[in-house]
């Protein structure tokens, strides 16, 4: 069932969506060689706190963090711990809070000092896959329309998009209906309403889509070893388009 969000309702989870661009800010700053990926997560777990929010990934299915880093050939939910960052990483940060009632959740991936030509195509990539996927999340368009997008417009530039992890709605609760694919055809799927807000999260690795969990039983890596970047927002659609709720704005 998905559940379509009031005006008021929007303008908290925009409210929340701030304080997950904010965080992703301000973790992207402490983002050099040398900081251990704990060190982040207890830059993230206090800020979110000293904002009155809580971060929503810790506790979820007994996930032992505030937030999910995701390094090189790692897709998503990287435990953060005693790894050093290292020049040429690719890390992926993913920011969920809680807060007055709702989630919102978003992430980037970013290179640390001097990446390859390739790292830096797979992050711009991935980004312009979200954007343009973004772009179709209007009243009238079928979902499929957003996860056609993405799809096209990662294999027109020679990556693939991971199948077995979606987007998803969000609300009330972090994991709502409708998925959200980021493959498939235009016509599949629901039809977008004024109200429904959804995580749009574009999964994309150099290689092949297959992927492989890692022994901590949490961490989601490709099956390949090639490198994977990552990118989501939270957005609402409106009578006029998306209105991306995840923004520093
Ligand atoms: N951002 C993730 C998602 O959209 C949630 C992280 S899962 C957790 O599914 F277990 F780490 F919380
Ligand atoms: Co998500």
């Amino acid at each position: 069932m998905i559940v379509l969000k009031s005006a008021r309702e929007i303008e908290i989870i925009k409210s929340n969506g701030k304080l997950v661009a904010q965080t992703i800010e301000l973790l992207s700053q402490n983002l050099k060689p040398g900081i251990k990926t704990k060190d982040l997560d207890k830059i993230a777990g206090e800020f979110i706190k000293r904002n009155q929010a809580k971060p929503a990934f810790l506790g979820y299915q007994g996930y032992p963090a505030n937030i999910c880093i995701s390094i090189d050939d790692e897709i998503v939910h990287g435990i953060p711990g005693d790894r050093t960052i290292q020049k040429g990483q690719l890390v992926s940060l993913d920011v969920g809070v809680y807060k007055d009632g709702y989630y919102a959740d978003g992430a980037a991936t970013f290179v640390v000092d001097g990446v390859t030509p390739e790292a830096q195509k797979l992050v711009e990539v991935t980004e312009q896959a979200l954007n343009i996927g973004i772009k179709k999340a209007k009243a009238g368009n079928h979902l499929g329309e957003i996860s056609s997008a993405i799809q096209s417009h990662v294999e027109e530039n020679g990556f693939s998009v991971v199948r077995d992890l979606v987007g998803h709605g969000i609300g009330k609760n972090m994991h709502e209906d409708p998925q959200v694919p980021n493959f498939g055809e235009k016509e599949k799927g629901p039809v977008l309403k004024p109200g429904m807000v959804l995580a749009i999260e574009p999964m994309v690795n150099v290689g092949g889509y297959k992927i492989r969990t890692k022994p901590d039983l949490w961490t989601i890596a490709t099956e390949d070893g090639s490198l994977s970047a990552h990118f989501e927002h939270t957005i609402a659609i409106t009578d006029n388009g998306a209105l991306v709720l995840t923004s520093l704005k």
